[in-house]
């Protein structure tokens, strides 16, 4: 794996600017239309002594264009949750709704349509590429699965260039890599020009920034809100550091041993917390307050 200076890929901001930059960016999205809500939806693991209530009768409303964390502890359910999201795991209970409408994938093709809406980035975006596949193949594969099959070669290089270039990745010097020989930075930059050209409705991002360094991840944060700005997605974002669900989220919600204890905008989730809990998340962030120091995140 190379470093980003190896790989000579200038990073244009400092972190200073781009925290100034991302707070302002924050949003009142409560008007939009609603795009993926949540009803008692619940996940039990195991059953009798062995029983694991993972996600108990969570409800939530994401907006269009909203920008929403969860945010918990290791175990308070969030994969659980996610997994839930994206349909790879079947619920215990409750319902899912998809821009207003009750979600339904009952079926092979019904999932496949639902998952033309929601795409995915996890924390190690090593295990998200086929290793034999070079990058060029994992860009092709997004503009062909997107309808865009048919289109002329040239246009296809255009697309691909222009998805590279939205996060700072130059296409050329890529069409000939395999995924490991890029940074740890880089490869999840490639999963953003991946979404770049997928445009999804949804974008999951469950800690995509815990495997790489202070540096890229400020880049990485200000990509993919460049990327919600850009498209209109929802991002939903997943995380166990408070201070940076703060840094970047319109709103959040506070998961606890399966539960949502409270949530609201991301000023008045943190500024005035309510339940215990949150307190003393917050209380583990020395600065939150403060300006944040992005090289203080884990
Ligand atoms: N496949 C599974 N079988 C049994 N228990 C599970 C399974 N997946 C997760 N759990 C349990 O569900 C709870 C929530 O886990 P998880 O969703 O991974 O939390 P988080 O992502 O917040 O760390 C944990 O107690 C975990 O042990
Ligand atoms: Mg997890």
């Amino acid at each position: 794996m190379k470093t980003e200076e190896e790989m000579n890929v200038s990073e244009n901001a400092t972190v200073e600017e781009q925290e100034t930059v991302t707070l302002d960016r924050r949003r009142d999205v409560s008007n939009n239309p609603l795009c993926l809500s949540g009803r008692a939806v619940t996940k039990i693991f195991g059953s009798g002594k062995k029983e694991t209530v993972a996600v108990n009768r969570v409800n939530f409303d994401f907006h269009e264009g909203e920008l929403v964390s969860i945010v918990g502890e290791s175990g308070s359910g969030k994969t659980t949750l996610s997994k839930m999201i994206l349909g790879l795991l079947p619920m215990t209970d409750g319902e899912i709704l998809f821009r207003g409408q009750p979600r339904d994938i009952s079926t092979n093709r019904k999932k496949r349509e639902y998952w033309k809406n929601i795409q995915a980035i996890f924390q190690d975006p090593f295990s998200s590429f086929n290793v034999f596949n070079k990058i060029d193949t994992v860009l092709l594969d997004c503009i062909n699965m997107n309808g865009g099959k048919d289109l002329p070669k040239e246009k296809k290089i255009e697309m691909m260039t222009e998805a590279c270039s939205f996060v700072n990745l130059k296409f050329a010097e890529l069409t000939n890599k395999y995924p490991f020989e890029l940074s740890g930075g880089q490869m999840q930059r490639l999963m953003i020009a991946r979404v770049f050209l997928l445009k999804p409705k949804i974008l999951l991002a469950d800690e995509p920034t815990s495997m790489i360094d202070a540096c890229s991840r400020a880049t990485i944060l200000d990509m993919l809100l460049n990327l919600r700005d850009e498209i209109g997605m929802t991002v939903i974002f997943i995380t166990h550091d408070i201070g940076l669900a703060y840094y970047i989220s319109d709103n959040v919600y506070i998961m606890e041993h399966g539960f949502f204890v409270e949530h609201g905008s991301a000023d008045d989730v943190i500024l005035t917390p309510k339940a215990d809990y949150t307190k003393r998340l917050i209380s583990d962030v020395p600065k939150i307050h403060e300006a944040w120091d992005l090289s203080t995140v884990e």
